[in-house]
């Protein structure tokens, strides 16, 4: 589905932080990528969208996206997740949400089976649909930024460490809506931190090193790992 080959990026500094990147997620896969902080994983998602400058290959169902721009990209079927949310704060629920599908609302469509969705998998939202983006807690934000995710009816979804700040109570029920996003075909390349639960839930995993993909396996073997177990998982 997703084929990343060679990506080597660059702020505007011209400091290179990836180099030669590769990586895919196969039709349906939840794929997780490690690694420590400042190793690259933000800046490898932002790439693939198109949000910086890049050099490489990356092929979406087929079609090379590497020199299209950002909202083609959303598009063909990529939506991403930023870390810290991107909800905007002076919008209420239901109005994140039909900004989210703008592309649908310009062509006439009707995005009632989109808000459904959200909904149905986000019941807290239905409930909270007329409060503002910054009267949500922490984890109704994070729902409420996936949901805005989903409103773009992505075949991808990129999610930069969707755990972020959440209480851990919370985390597991985070990665079980994970699930059914997935389950319901759309295929999720993840960012974590927390590592342990991301290898859990996913069947591929990367581990970034210093802008490279320093390993690739199962994420069963991965959890396995003892190297990978003394850096990333606590021992
Ligand atoms: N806006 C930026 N300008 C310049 N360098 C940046 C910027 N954002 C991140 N970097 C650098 O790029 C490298 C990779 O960062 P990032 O992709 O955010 O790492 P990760 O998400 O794995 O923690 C780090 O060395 C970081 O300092
Ligand atoms: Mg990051």
């Amino acid at each position: 589905m997703l084929e990343v080959r060679n990506l080597s990026a660059a702020y505007q500094d011209g400091v290179e932080v990836l180099h030669n990147i590769d990586l895919a997620v196969p039709e349906g896969a939840m794929v997780t990528l490690i690694g420590a902080n400042g190793a690259g994983k933000t800046t490898t998602l932002r790439a693939i969208m198109k949000l910086m400058r890049s050099r490489g290959s990356i092929v979406f169902r087929g079609e090379e996206i590497s020199r299209r721009e950002t909202p083609e990209i959303a598009q063909l079927g990529i939506s991403m997740v930023p870390e810290g949310r991107g909800v905007f704060p002076g919008l209420s629920v239901y109005d994140n949400l039909r900004v989210a599908a703008t592309p649908w609302l310009s062509r006439g469509q009707s995005i009632d089976g989109d808000l459904d969705r959200v909904f149905s998998l986000f019941p807290i939202l239905a409930e909270r649909r007329k409060q503002l983006g910054w009267a949500l807690s922490g984890g109704q934000q994070q729902m409420l930024a996936i949901g805005r995710a989903i409103m773009a009816r992505p075949k991808l979804m990129l999610l930069d460490e969707p755990s972020l700040g959440l209480a851990p109570n919370l985390v597991e029920e985070m990665f079980e809506k994970l699930k059914s996003v997935n389950e319901q075909g759309v295929s999720l390349l993840l960012v974590e931190q927390n590592a342990f639960m991301a290898l859990e839930y996913s069947t591929l995993a990367y581990v970034i090193e210093r802008g490279t993909v320093s390993s690739q396996k199962a994420s069963s073997a991965l959890l396995e790992d003892n190297s990978i177990k003394a850096a990333y998982l606590g021992g």
